[in-house]
């Protein structure tokens, strides 16, 4: 215990400059990048850096993060395409933190085939995520193993919505401030708090991973995407305690695709309008998707009382199939999880320009129809067309402050405005 202790502060200390406390909110503040860089020195021509030769035991039970993070750095001081290699065993470790910039690299490729385990010792992360990547441009993660965050031991501690006092639990995959990333293959399971967690990235794709948790899992999001653009999500499989895939405030430019939710909370846009200076969300479509026992099917929510004022425009939701799925389209601008929020004043969150189109399956909540907005800002341009949502006591649709147009057929029925 004591070796693998001492172990762990070597490596924390040599990744982890300024080991400040953290926010109490998510997402953490990123480490400052002054001093935080691999050092980057004349290196090789890319090559294959595996982790064993840095001094991986791959036993599971050795904290493995010093040579991670050894060979990260060796890649990360090449020229052309470097690889960082974790063979198949299963390897443990707490906080990892990688970091850019690579700056002669094209692309730096982290290839996955064993086993990541987080450690369950709470007090080894002291309120930072698990593996971080930061200021990377042309990360290409990929493989076909497993992230494990072992989420189920740290999963009652999750207290801080009831509690201010307390550190968010470890993000899994955290990437700050990435440019061109590429992720393919891997899965992440039970991760102690979201399982990918996407803050400042520009042009950041996702293909044919998985993530797995139980659906009594606390805020265990499978995508959590914020002040981010051109990200796309494809063809994968996500089920969770919480929202699928959530997209917070200043985006731009999202596309999610062929992505299977369930069990969870749904695909949500929010929450909008929790707090001061929020930026925009704009360019979401999601499309080609199937959602089988979810809370919520499609979603966007925000802030009863918010600060405001910031908007949410050009969205739109198509070709998606409900399985027995509460509350499949809904929009809520009263959202107040809260007992209470303050003065109940309306939301200031404008929303504008949204559009759901052949939406079919069957919900499990009687309202299946549900645009419930602003009374100081009644949603704008909200279109439907061919809406087919069946519910075993038929189903209906609630409105309040929209301006809504029906194209096609519609199961349920239009709410008479
Ligand atoms: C829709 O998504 C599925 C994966 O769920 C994929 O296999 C299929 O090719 C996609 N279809 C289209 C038209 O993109
Ligand atoms: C709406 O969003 C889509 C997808 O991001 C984008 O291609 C399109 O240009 C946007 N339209 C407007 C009017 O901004």
């Amino acid at each position: 215990m004591k070796v693998i202790g001492i172990l762990f502060l070597i490596c924390f200390s040599a990744i982890c400059i300024d080991a400040k406390p953290k926010s109490k909110l998510w997402p953490p503040v990123p480490v400052e990048e002054a001093g935080a860089a691999a050092p980057v020195a004349a290196g090789g021509e890319g090559g294959t850096f595996n982790v064993k030769d840095f001094g991986a035991k791959g036993d599971g039970k050795t904290d493995d993060c010093k040579a991670f993070v050894a060979a990260w750095q060796a890649a990360c001081k090449c020229t052309g395409s470097p690889k960082v290699w974790i063979p198949a065993g299963t390897y443990l470790t707490g906080p990892v933190q990688f970091y850019g910039p690579c700056k002669g690299v094209t692309t730096i490729t982290v290839q996955v085939e064993g086993t990541v385990k987080a450690s369950t010792n709470l007090a080894q992360f002291g309120g930072h995520d698990w593996i971080s990547f930061s200021w990377v441009t042309g990360l290409i993660l990929t493989g076909s193993g497993t992230f494990d965050g072992q989420g189920a031991v740290a999963w009652p501690n999750n207290k801080c919505a009831a509690s201010k006092k307390c550190n968010v639990l470890p993000t899994s995959l955290k990437f700050n401030a990435m440019k061109g990333t590429k992720i393919s293959g891997i899965t992440s399971l039970n991760s102690k708090y979201f399982h990918f967690g996407l803050i400042d990235c520009q042009d950041f794709s996702v293909n044919g991973i998985h993530i797995t948790a139980p659906d009594e899992s606390p805020n265990t999001d499978g995508m959590h995407i914020e002040r981010s653009s051109g990200v796309t999500v494809a063809d994968s499989t996500i089920g969770t305690g919480d929202d699928c895939i959530s997209i917070g405030h200043g985006n731009s430019d999202i596309t999610i695709t062929g992505v299977k939710c369930g069990p969870g909370h749904g695909i949500s846009v929010g929450s909008l309008g929790k707090y001061q200076n929020e930026k925009d969300v704009t360019g979401l479509v999601v499309k080609n998707c199937t959602l089988t026992g979810t809370q919520n099917g499609v979603r966007i929510k925000t802030w009863e009382s918010s600060p405001g004022p910031s908007c949410a425009t050009n969205m739109t939701f198509e070709d998606i199939t409900m399985d027995n799925v509460g509350n499949p389209i809904i929009i809520d601008q009263t959202y107040c999880p809260f007992v209470s929020c303050g003065g109940q004043a309306p939301s200031k969150v404008k929303l504008e320009d949204i559009t759901f189109r052949n939406i079919k399956g069957t919900s499990s909540t009687p309202v299946a129809v549900t645009l419930e907005c602003s009374k100081s800002l009644p949603c704008k341009n909200v279109v439907l067309e061919n809406i087919n949502l069946e519910h075993s006591a038929g189903s209906t649709s609630a409105c309040q402050n929209v301006e809504a147009k029906y194209v096609g057929t519609h199961v349920p029925p239009p709410c008479k405005i």
